[in-house]
């Protein structure tokens, strides 16, 4: 390992400064290298994060999609793919699971379905917290502001919109029907309605280099997210970019570490495509500034229909397996299970004084 690089994970790990170049370095450096940076992340995520590792229930209720991102098995021209919708008693029937089985946390996630109207998804979430003790996160896409409050005042807690990529250039060519400026404004929205606020990107798209996955770091700690979800993109047959190369475990795991770094209090799942790519992702994100994890609640005949790219493992087990599951994947790695709600670690005034209103794009 070069003395250049070292003094640069030192840096980052006391929360010095760092070039774009530094970071592009890291991300492109040789495994002896890496394993230093997963070190000192993992040094800060237990200074800053601790040991608890939060769950959050994920309930993927609709793979119904109106837009067409180029990357993503449930664009709405992938005809081949059978659509399904969960009917609301359903979904507050598995929330209610979730609680039972320990989550303080469900995440409601789904394709960008207009079917279900916020008066509808504001019920579901009224339901939910009137029948059990969870937080409730929503990932459904992008909605009108009067659609964001009235989810929000009906009890939804946390919101997940990714940005995918901080250059709108590369966002354009990625997705035909939506606008980077709009969906970076929605991050403001959002915060200002006092949702705890996630976004995050995909790594190794095609056409990304190393100086632009910096860029995305970069852009990513001036956001001062509550949570930051990343993962490798992987490229699903049957979309556009059926034939790209896709990220590598190895590249997302040196992005994920350097996240830590630079956001020392978010948090941060190891996300399930990393457990798409290698069977121990999970461990390895524990091992390297994650302290998330999102075990699919998802009811069995609906999972493998929720197919954003190949490879989703554990598809074949149900609630309580995997509550099981992920009980033995935290204490391999030496930690335990948080019986809170996780809830954000940034301060009242980080919050109402977020930079998201001054970060430009470049
Ligand atoms: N590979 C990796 N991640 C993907 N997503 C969608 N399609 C893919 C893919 N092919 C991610 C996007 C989206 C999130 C729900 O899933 O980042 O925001
Ligand atoms: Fe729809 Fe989201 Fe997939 Fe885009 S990434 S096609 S909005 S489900």
């Amino acid at each position: 390992m070069s003395a250049h690089l070292r003094e640069t994970i030192a840096d980052l790990e006391a929360g010095g400064e760092v070039t774009r170049d530094g970071l592009a370095r890291l991300l492109c450096a040789d495994e002896s290298t890496a394993q230093a940076l997963y070190s000192a992340a993992d040094r800060v995520r237990k200074r800053w994060a601790g040991e608890e590792v939060h769950l959050r229930a994920l309930l993927e209720f609709s793979n119904h999609c109106r837009r067409n991102c180029r990357y993503c098995g449930l664009r709405g021209d992938h005809e081949a793919l059978s659509r399904y919708r969960m009917r609301p008693d359903e979904i507050v029937r598995a929330a209610v699971e979730a609680g039972e089985l320990g989550y303080r946390t469900v995440v409601l996630q789904s394709g960008e379905d207009t079917w279900w109207t916020s008066e509808m998804l504001a019920e579901v979430v009224r339901q939910i917290k009137s029948q059990t003790p969870v937080a409730v996160t929503l990932s459904i896409g992008e909605r009108s502001e009067e659609e964001y409050r009235a989810l929000r005042e009906a009890g939804a807690d946390r919101f997940l919109l990714r940005i995918e990529t901080s250059s709108p250039t590369l966002y354009q060519e990625l997705h035909p029907d939506s606008d980077w400026s709009e969906r970076r404004a929605r991050l403001e929205v959002l915060r200002r309605l006092g949702y705890q606020v996630g976004s995050g990107v995909m790594i190794g798209l095609p056409g990304q280099s190393p100086e632009m996955l910096a860029d995305d770091l970069l852009f990513l700690r001036d956001l001062n997210l509550d949570m930051i979800g990343v993962g490798p993109f992987i490229p699903h047959p049957n979309t556009p970019l059926a034939g790209e190369q896709g990220g590598t475990l190895q590249l997302a795991l040196r992005f994920l570490a350097c996240l830590r770094l630079l956001c020392p209090q978010a948090l941060i799942p190891a996300t399930t495509a990393l457990a798409a790519l290698d069977p121990d992702g999970w461990e390895r994100g524990l091992c390297a500034g994650a302290d998330v994890l999102m075990p699919n609640l998802t009811p069995s005949e609906y999972k493998e229909k929720y197919a954003l790219y190949p490879g989703k493992v554990w598809n074949d087990l149900d609630a309580t397996a995997f509550r099981r599951q992920v009980g033995t994947i935290v204490e391999r790695v030496g930690r335990r299970v948080s019986s809170g709600y996780g809830h954000t670690r940034l301060s009242a005034a980080q919050c109402a004084a977020p930079n998201l209103t001054t970060t430009s794009a470049s």
